[in-house]
């Protein structure tokens, strides 16, 4: 028995929307066997695709009657605190804001929405509903961001002036002739990017870190790999490489991909670096501490994203990091938090507002570039709070950029 066990909480009814990789990888582990899974009854799950749904269901004796393939079937019928919305990043906001509207609180993995207007209809409709709405970007409680966040606050570095990050995924993550398939979806790649699945992480995390907002974006992208896979090719982009200048004069470089050999020691190759104006920092993130060397090649493996305990829970800052939101959205509904405390929880940095306002600057940025040659193109400048303005009105978007 732990802590939780112990705790005579009401646990939090709650309806699972989409039931794909995520849910594989992280929310399964969060929901079922993690120390959190003694606060959280999953009363529902939903999915469009069956298949998928019934592998979820089944294994965790899910009854037939609580499957919905619509999310609103299941939000109208079964009685429910919150629910957790799990569908690709461009179909966030409809259930989110179905959701909100029928008094239910919202967890989303990151990011908010793939757009500053989806990201605000979230955001707005949450204070007019007097809702909580919670994003898990996992990365911010990686005890090295962590570290990192605290020694930056505190001036170790100085002033900010540069940063470099990486993030390559093997290509087995965007290519749907790899068996089996990472992404439910056969289109995934196509239909995202680099930027709106791996960029969005290291802009929070350095956001996170330095607590400084986004002015303006560039970005240059690469379609060399992904259209050249075969059977099904894919018309997407291998890498980006995005380009951020910060309010404070600083610049940080983020490169994603995800087309690195199946070879790579990581299924995602990262690392950043931030220099200041008194000190650098180095974030060699793909080097968790646990090497192997087996039949199959050399590994880094990450417990701290993710470690089976001998009890048969699952821990590690992966879990962790909805956990926690989890726990706020209890404290929140058993209202043990002042405006102020609510306030911050849901203010734009902790709902990564400014990450998505970046990964849309960065689409942006690309739609309107110049092809270089064959599958490379240069985007041109693209001013976050010009794009914001047109995107949500000059009020609004103030609020967003006001210190
Ligand atoms: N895969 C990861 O490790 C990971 C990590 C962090 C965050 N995320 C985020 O999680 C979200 C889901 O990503 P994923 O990797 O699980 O994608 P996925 O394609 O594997 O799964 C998405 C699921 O949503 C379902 N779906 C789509 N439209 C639906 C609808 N209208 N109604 C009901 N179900 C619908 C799909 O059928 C699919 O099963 C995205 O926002 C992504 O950025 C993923």
């Amino acid at each position: 028995m732990n802590i939780y066990e112990n705790q005579t909480v009401k646990k939090l009814r709650l309806g699972v929307i989409g039931t794909g990789s995520v849910v594989r990888e992280i929310y399964e582990y969060l929901y079922f066997d993690s120390v959190y899974s003694p606060l959280i009854s999953v009363e529902a799950i939903c999915d469009r695709n069956e298949e998928n749904m019934k592998l979820v269901g089944d294994k965790h004796n899910i009854p037939v009657s609580r499957r919905f393939t619509d999310y609103r079937d299941l939000i109208s019928n079964v009685p429910i605190d919150a629910v957790t919305v799990n569908t690709p990043d461009h179909f966030h906001k409809e259930p989110a804001v179905f959701a909100l509207e029928a008094g239910l609180d919202v967890l989303l993995p990151k990011p908010i929405a793939d757009n500053v207007k989806d990201a605000h209809a979230i955001i707005a409709k949450a204070k007019q509903l007097g809702r909580f709405i919670g994003v898990d970007f996992h990365k911010r409680e990686d005890p090295r961001i962590k570290e990192a966040k605290a020694r930056f606050r505190q001036g170790d570095y100085g002033k900010f002036q540069s940063s470099v990050w990486y993030m390559l995924d093997k290509l087995m993550v965007s290519d749907p002739n790899h068996v089996p398939r990472f992404f439910a979806t056969a289109d995934f790649a196509a239909i995202n990017s680099p930027v709106s699945f791996l960029t969005v992480h290291m802009a929070d995390a350095f956001m996170t870190i330095s607590g400084l907002k986004p002015l303006s974006v560039k970005a240059v992208g690469y379609k060399q790999k992904l259209p050249s896979l075969k059977p099904l090719a894919v018309d997407g982009y291998d890498l980006v490489d995005t380009e951020i200048f910060f309010e404070n004069g600083g610049v940080c470089h983020i490169i994603t991909g995800w087309a690195i050999p199946n070879s790579a020691h990581a299924l995602t190759v990262q690392s950043a670096r931030i220099i200041g104006s008194e000190g650098l920092l180095d974030l060699n993130l793909d080097l968790p501490g646990y090497h192997e060397v087996i039949a199959g090649g050399i590994f880094e493996r990450n417990p701290l994203f993710r470690n089976f305990e001998p009890d048969g829970k699952v821990s590690g800052y992966g879990i962790q990091s909805a956990g926690k939101i989890i726990e706020n959205m209890i404290g929140f509904r058993n209202s043990q938090f002042s405006t102020d405390e609510i306030g911050k929880l849901m203010d734009p940095f902790s709902l990564g507002f400014y990450a998505t306002l970046v990964c849309e600057g960065a689409h942006r940025s690309l739609e309107n570039g110049v092809r270089i040659t064959e599958g490379v193109v240069s985007g041109g400048t693209v001013n976050l709070k010009n794009l914001l303005e047109r995107e949500i009105g000059k009020t609004e978007s103030d609020n967003y950029y006001k210190n």
